[in-house]
């Protein structure tokens, strides 16, 4: 494997992560332009209405151009795998950025319908960019908002998207990871998941969600039944992460 490939360190990008993370935090964006600049790549490269030519162009800007924040490629498989194990007519994600792991929940479950929360405006209008270029924008809807504004999300999601009692088959959890916690425990309380629905948490190790781990692990066999997947967070396979693959069992 080439070595900037696996050792992040090497790359330029990789280290304006490092120096952007507070207007990740507040914009939901590096700050340089690059998932701009990733939609550019993805409408002018990728064969219009096929996924996997559009989720290969985006990791091959991950890889080549400049490092994105997506789940990528390695823990991509993970969560394919989880999506179709439960094969859900409607899944929630939480944090868009470029519409990619919409994109892959998308492809593994066809006849699903996806909703994804998204905090910036910019990534909601970058992301419907690429779900239209992929032919999928029919079936993936980004509501901008976040689960913490007081209901106004939640309430919009019920009242306009059909969300209700047992009706959440696929939650994916990729947003603030502070928040990780407290917006499962809102959606456990308006009572949507149900016995079987599975939450899929991404950077549960880095950046790291200790709150939400500990939580699970608590609740193992009574709550929530958890699988700790070991993996690299993406596009490198230097650095450690996990992602957390829970199937609800009920209150
Ligand atoms: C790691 S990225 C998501 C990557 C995406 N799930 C993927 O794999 O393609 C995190 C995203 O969550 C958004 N975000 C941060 N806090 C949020 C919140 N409280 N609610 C919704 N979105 C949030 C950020 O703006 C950013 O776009």
């Amino acid at each position: 494997m080439d070595l900037k490939k696996r050792l992040p360190f090497l790359r330029w990008s990789f280290l304006r992560i490092a120096t952007g993370a507070r207007n990740i935090v507040t914009t939901g964006q590096i700050g340089d332009g690059r998932e701009a600049a990733a939609v550019e790549y993805v409408l002018a490269n990728a064969r219009p209405g096929d996924v996997d030519d559009v989720l290969a162009r985006i990791d091959e800007f991950a890889y080549e151009k400049s490092l994105l924040i997506n789940i990528g490629d390695e823990k991509g498989l993970l969560l394919d795998a989880a999506v179709r194990r439960v094969d859900p007519a409607l899944a929630l994600e939480l944090g868009t950025y470029c519409g990619y792991s919409a994109l892959r929940i998308a492809r593994a479950a066809p006849a699903a319908r996806i909703y994804s929360i998204e905090l910036a405006e910019a990534n909601a209008a970058n992301a419907r960019q690429i779900w239209e270029h992929a032919g999928v924008a029919d079936r993936i809807t980004c509501v901008v908002g976040t689960i913490g504004d007081g209901g106004r999300t939640l309430d919009a999601l019920t009242a306009r998207h059909g969300f209700g009692a047992g009706a959440l088959d696929f939650l994916f959890i990729d947003h603030d990871k502070d928040a990780y916690l407290p917006d499962l425990h809102a959606i456990l309380d308006r009572g949507w998941l149900h016995p079987g629905s599975v939450v899929v948490a991404d950077n549960v190790k880095l950046p790291g969600a200790p709150r939400y781990r500990e939580y699970m692990q608590a609740q193992q066999g009574a709550r929530w039944d958890t699988v700790e997947h070991k993996t690299h967070v993406e596009y490198q396979s230097l650095l450690h992460d996990l992602v957390l693959e829970s199937t609800y069992l009920g209150s």
